[in-house]
Formats: C-alpha cells, structure tokens, sequence
C-alpha cells in the first residue's frame, strides 16, 4: 500500500479565497473539493470564511448542542436561526433527526440553504446526515468544536445516525462545502474528551505515518496542556492524513478502510456498554490495542503504541463486557460480511493492511490477552 509521508499531504493555499493559512488542508474531490480552514480564532471570522468559498445562502441552519450553542452559537456572527439538541450520543437518533427536519421547515429553508454544523462528532454526524437528505440534499459548512471531530468526524463525508442495534446503520456519503476549526474552542474542551480526540491523532500516526507517531510520543504532554504549536500540528497533519485518504477513496471500496483501524471492537464496546459510557474514542483505543494484539507487531512496538494510549490517558484493558456480546455487536457492524469482521492490522507503526479475516479462535486470544497489563 503506497503511503506517503512527506510534508507535501499538507495542501497549501485554498480552493475558496481563503486566505492561504500555513496549516490549511485540501480534500481533493474533483469539483467536490473542499477546504479546512485550520486557524486560532476562525470561529468569528465564519460568515467571511463562507463568503470566500461562494457560500452566500439567505437562508440556513446552525444546528448544535445545547453544551456548544451556549458558549460558542452567538460568537459565529451568522444571522441564521439555531436549532439544539441534547449534547450526547443519543441525539444521534431518528427522533432527533426528524425534529431537525421540523426546525429546517420552520426556518423556511429551501434547496439553495445551507447547514452550519456547529459542534462534536454527533452534530457532525447528525447535521450531516440532515444535510444529505432534507429536500435531497442541501450544502453544509462543518464547524467541529471538539478534537474528535476536527481530525476526523468533520472530514470526510461520512453522515448519519445510529440505530439501537449498531452504530452509524443509518447514513450517506455527503462532503461537506467547508471545514472551519477554530483552535481556540480547543481551550474549553473538558479534559476527557481532549483524551478521546488524542486517540484518532495516535491512530494516524500508527496507520500512515510512523514519523507523525514519533511526533506524538514526543510531545504528548504539550498537547494534554493545549500547547497551541503542538496542537495546530496535530489538528492539521491528522487532517492532512485524513484527506489524503479520502481524496484516494471517496466511499471505502479499498483504502479508506484503513481509517478503521480499531474500530471494529471499539463500536462494539460503544453499542454493548450503551451508546454515551464510553467516548468513542476511549473505545477505539482499547480497539487498537486490540488490533495490534492480533497483528502480532514486535513487541518494542506493541509497548510504545500501548505507553502511549496510557500517557494519554486512555483506557489499553478489556472492558467489563462479555466476549460473547462484544461479538455478537462486531457481526452488525458495517464492515463485516457474512457476520465475519474484516480487520485492518498493523504491519509495523506507520503501515497496516485491510480487509483482513482473522479467526474465531484469535480474536477471543487477543481479546483474553487485554485482560493482562502487558502485550504477550
Ligand atoms: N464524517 C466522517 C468521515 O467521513 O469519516
């Protein structure tokens, strides 16, 4: 598989007019591309940075949480209604999604609106998903507030809710018109979730690029006390990474799989332990030490990629859930065929492969093995 790691990944410059910024990224899609405006402050310049990329709507939607909306609906500038929703996974739902719709009908929006996203993982998702299919499909602006959703929910294109059987059954692929993350929103994450964003920055470095993960295990402790160089490197090389995949695979017939790495057991622990008890990225951490554990990677590398899930403080040990559940869920998610989960295994730190099957036998040893502190 043909990763590249040079600094070339980071576009420079803008599709939109944009002013260039050093760390701005370019998802390369055709006439779909699109820019993410990486940037301390951007927040307040929003309706300009719109404006630069053609997105000149009279009327939209900010749609956001109650926990952001109150901190951060106001400081956007934009003159279009909000619609909140309850902060928490559980607004990924038909019912929340329905009443989005309510509130788009109630803002008068038509097919030339446009959506503003302004939130985590779960707005990005949702109001996405709204996006995508509110009168077929109207343009929207992704506005991530968390770390989470920065390096990897905002980007990509990926929208949709979730079903009490599994995570994200319900979804469509639809790219967002523009990305804005505005750094200093970082500055009021709580600490938890800045953990939880942590661990998909780790993931790029395990998947794609072994420089970067050195980067991390270099600077870790910068980034848990929100050192703004360190995080703005982070912010913009994940997403770079994240581009550069996507731009090669826009709907996840090859490569784009990659981007799963643990996420097979990590929505599994997700929907089993109930939806909103674990981060996702809390879950995707035990599902990468998970990952390599039936990757068989050396175990000098198995040890830095589990120190460094610990220096971040995030969870590395099997949950207090039953192997049999945990199974039962893996069989639902998107990516299994036949009930059978194809994996994504590290080959060594920086480089894995997809679409691997792994047998039943081995993936209860390597679930047995989280059990034990260290790799076996
Ligand atoms: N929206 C997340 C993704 O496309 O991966």
């Amino acid at each position: 598989m043909g990763n590249r790691h040079d600094a070339e990944l980071i576009e420079r410059g803008s599709l939109c007019m944009v002013q260039s910024q050093e760390m701005n990224v370019t998802v390369k899609l055709g006439d779909r591309s699109y820019d993410i405006v990486i940037e301390p402050g951007a927040l307040k310049k929003l309706p300009a940075l719109m404006a630069d990329c053609g997105l000149h709507a009279r009327k939209g939607l900010v749609i956001t949480d109650a926990n952001v909306g109150a901190l951060y609906a106001t400081a956007t500038g934009l003159s279009f209604p909000a619609a909140t929703i309850p902060a928490g996974e559980e607004s990924k739902s038909q019912a929340t999604l329905f009443h989005l719709y309510d509130e788009a009908i109630r803002a008068g929006l038509d097919r030339k609106s446009i959506i503003v996203a302004l939130g985590g993982g779960v707005v990005g998702d949702l109001g996405g998903y709204a996006a995508a299919s509110f009168m077929r499909g109207l343009k929207y602006v992704q506005v991530p507030t968390s770390l989470l959703a920065m390096v990897d929910s905002a980007v990509g294109g990926k929208t949709g809710i979730n079903l009490p059987q599994g995570k994200n059954l319900i979804g469509a692929f639809h790219q967002p018109s523009l990305v804005v993350c505005d750094l200093d929103v970082l500055k009021t994450l709580p600490p938890r979730e800045l953990r939880a964003g942590l661990a998909e920055v780790i993931k790029y470095g395990i998947i794609y690029d072994a420089e970067f993960f050195a980067y991390i295990e270099a600077n870790i402790d910068r980034a848990l006390a929100l050192d703004a160089e360190v995080m703005a490197h982070m912010v913009a090389r994940s997403c770079a990474i994240k581009a550069d995949v996507v731009s090669q695979d826009e709907t996840e017939t090859g490569l784009r799989a990659i981007l799963n790495f643990g996420h097979t057991l990590g929505h599994a622990i997700e929907a089993v332990a109930g939806y909103g008890n674990y981060l996702h990225g809390e879950a995707i951490a035990i599902g990468m030490v998970f990952a390599v554990r039936l990757s068989g990677l050396p175990a000098d590398q198995q040890a830095r990629i589990e120190t460094l899930f610990t220096r971040t403080g995030l969870p590395v040990k099997a949950p207090e859930l039953k192997w049999d559940d945990l199974r039962r869920a893996m069989s639902v998610d998107k990516k299994s065929e036949s009930g059978l989960p194809k994996f994504v295994l590290a080959k060594e730190i920086g480089r894995v492969e997809y679409g691997i099957p792994v047998d039943e036998a081995a993936l209860a040893k390597a679930y047995t093995s989280l059990l034990a502190s260290v790799p076996e």
